[in-house]
Order: C-alpha cells, then structure tokens, then sequence
C-alpha cells in the first residue's frame, strides 16, 4: 500500500488529531532526515508525518537534509506528499492567515543540496519541472478546502528564497515584479527533488505576515508571525481531515 506523507513546516511541528502508531528512524544515503519519520493514523488513513525543521524546530531552512527527508519517506513507501510552509505574503489576495496552494515556483536559494542526479550517474537526467506542483493532489486539495468551507487563494507564484533572514523591501519588490505573490524559505529544492524520485507533490501555504515592505513601515516580528500561524494552521488542519476523510485521498490508495 503506497502511503501519503505530511512534511509539517512552522507552526505545524505535531498533527494534533493524528492517532500515534509509532516512531520509524530511516537512514539515508544522504544523511539524516529532520528526525524519526511519525506514522499514524488520521482520518482513517495511515499517514506519515516529518516536521521539517526537527520535532524541536531547530533546523534553520537552509540546513534542512531536504535529500534526506525525501529519500526517507519514498524508502517506507510514500508515494504522495503535501508540503505545508508558512509564508509571507506579496500580492494583495496574499493578506495574513490566508491559506493558499501555489501552482508555480521560482528557484531563489543557493548553495543548498538540490538534487539526485549527480555524482557517478549512467547519464545525465534532466526532470520535467514545467508543472512543479501535482494537479490531482493540488485538486484534491481544492475540494478538500471547499468540503472544510475554509476559503484559500486557488493559486500562486512560490518564491522560495534562502533564508534564514526575511527579506530586504527592494528584494520584496523585485519578488512581485517577478511575479511572484508569496514567499518562502523551504519550498525548493523540496519540490524538485521530490519530482526527482517520482513522488506526487502539493503544498498548502499559510501565509503568516505581509513581506517586507508591504505593510508600509512596520517591521516583522516572530511573535505576529507565530500568532497568525496559530489561526492559520487551525484552518490547515480542518483541510487535511476532510482531505484524508475523502474516499480518493492518496493515503488509502493501494499499489
Ligand atoms: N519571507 C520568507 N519566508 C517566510 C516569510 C517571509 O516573509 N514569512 C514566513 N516565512
């Protein structure tokens, strides 16, 4: 039975109605993941559940095994993954507490680990990345927000940018002109690599405060970004139980 793995992002570090079964640590070729892989059980389904950041939060985005993390959930039969990040918002729809799923990315992070293909290879391989994000699952979704009656922005431009710092106003507007309408410091390389090794993606984005510069002069603090992110994922909570309640989620999907 292929199996449906959550990678929690800020705010989201414990599924709260995920009935525990047990811990499962994987090693990789690549490392260690964020911490021991969480199986459980939610909705009825069995769901893999891995805290990006570590169960205590202590891995800043730019040090996250993303390989790892990966490798580890495709090695106990993950076959689809739903990425929930926190995000600052850009455009106008994009306010704070707004749930959103992206359909697009731009790659703004260096110098992170960001892909398989390298090293000894047979050949050179070059994944299709045109789509970054899975249409079924980002559908799934959709209809799990509209069953929740919790409202989200249906698409949007990713802009996934290296952290761990927030950004400079001037880099904010330089994001919009990009066309751009949130930002992130975790979603790439996750996408990719996950296209990498075949594995179905979609990611449910909470946006936790305007972006820098876009709420005239006011600065960001983590005490407002953690407050909203305290609504924020109530709402990512009450999608992901519709979402594995319904009976074509990929959690429950045998093969
Ligand atoms: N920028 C980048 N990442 C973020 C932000 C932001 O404003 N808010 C939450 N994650």
């Amino acid at each position: 039975m292929s199996r449906l793995a959550i990678i929690g992002g800020t705010g989201l570090s414990k599924l709260k109605n995920l009935e525990f079964l047990r811990h499962q640590v994987v090693s990789t070729p690549y490392g260690e993941p964020s911490g021991p892989l969480s199986i459980g059980r939610l909705g009825g389904c069995e769901v893999v559940f891995l805290p990006r950041h570590g169960y205590n939060h202590r891995i800043p985005p730019h040090q996250i095994n993303y390989r790892a993390n990966l490798w580890a959930l495709r090695e106990v039969g993950v076959r689809h993954v739903l990425a929930v990040a926190a995000v600052g918002g850009i455009t106008p729809r994009m306010s704070p507490a707004t749930l959103v799923i992206p359909d697009q990315i731009i790659d703004y992070t260096y110098g992170r680990a960001h892909t398989f293909f390298e090293g000894e290879l047979d050949e050179v391989t070059h994944i299709d990345f045109t789509f970054p994000y899975d249409a079924d699952l980002r559908e799934l979704l959709l209809r799990s927000a509209r069953a929740a009656e919790v409202s989200v922005v249906e698409s949007g431009v990713y802009a996934a940018t290296q952290g761990p710092r927030l950004e400079t106003a001037a880099e904010i507007r330089r994001l919009e002109g990009d066309g751009c309408d949130i930002v992130g410091m975790t979603g790439m390389p996750e996408a990719a690599l996950a296209r990498e090794l075949g594995l179905k993606y979609a990611c449910c984005a909470v946006v936790a405060n305007w972006a820098a510069g876009k709420d005239g002069g006011t600065l960001i603090t983590m005490e407002e970004i953690d407050a909203t992110l305290k609504t924020g994922m109530g709402q990512v909570r009450a999608v992901l139980e519709q979402f594995l309640s319904r009976p074509d989620n990929p959690a429950c999907f045998a093969g």
